[in-house]
């Protein structure tokens, strides 16, 4: 009796064991859960799990042109030459500030710290400095 008993309590007090054991384990599953870092840097190039693609930043199309330039942002003003801007093909009105101000580079400084009612970067806040020189280029034949 006493070794059926023996017989019938080991396999209890294993069993007893091993769901203390996997509660632990459970736990610091948990845990690590809940202590896991809010967000994750994914650097532009590595592979990173659960980040579907991270947009670079030319994605969809690269760079503007400068007609895509002017004609969303420029070409409310420059076209007619609202509130005295230099009109789009009127190039002695662009060159005369040109000569002014430092040539190409001064206008587009000035394009993008914004001049008088001229308002920085001409409303285009997501264009390069490359791709707003290429809107004044074509809008002043410079
Ligand atoms: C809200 C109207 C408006 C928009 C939009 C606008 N401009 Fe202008 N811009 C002006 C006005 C007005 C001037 C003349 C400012 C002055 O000299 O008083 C001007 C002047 C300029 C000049 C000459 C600056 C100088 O140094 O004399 C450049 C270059 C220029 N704009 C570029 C751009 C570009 C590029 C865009 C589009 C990305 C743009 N502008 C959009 C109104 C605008």
């Amino acid at each position: 009796m006493n070794l059926m008993n023996k017989m019938l309590t080991a396999p209890a007090v294993v069993l007893a064991l091993w769901a203390v054991n996997a509660q632990a384990a459970n736990m610091d599953e948990e845990i690590a859960q809940r202590i896991q870092p809010v967000g994750q840097v994914c650097i532009q190039g590595e592979e990173c799990k659960g980040v579907a693609a991270v947009a670079a930043p030319a994605a969809g199309g690269g760079a503007k042109s400068p007609d895509e330039v002017i004609a969303a942002h420029c070409g409310a003003c420059h076209n007619s030459g609202v509130l005295g801007a230099p009109k789009t093909g009127d190039t002695a009105a662009w060159k005369e500030r040109a000569d002014t101000q430092g040539g190409l580079d001064g206008l587009l400084a000035k394009a993008i710290s914004g001049i008088n009612a001229m308002p920085p970067k001409g409303t285009c806040a997501t264009c390069s400095d490359d791709e707003l020189k290429g809107a004044i280029e074509k809008m002043s034949g410079l």
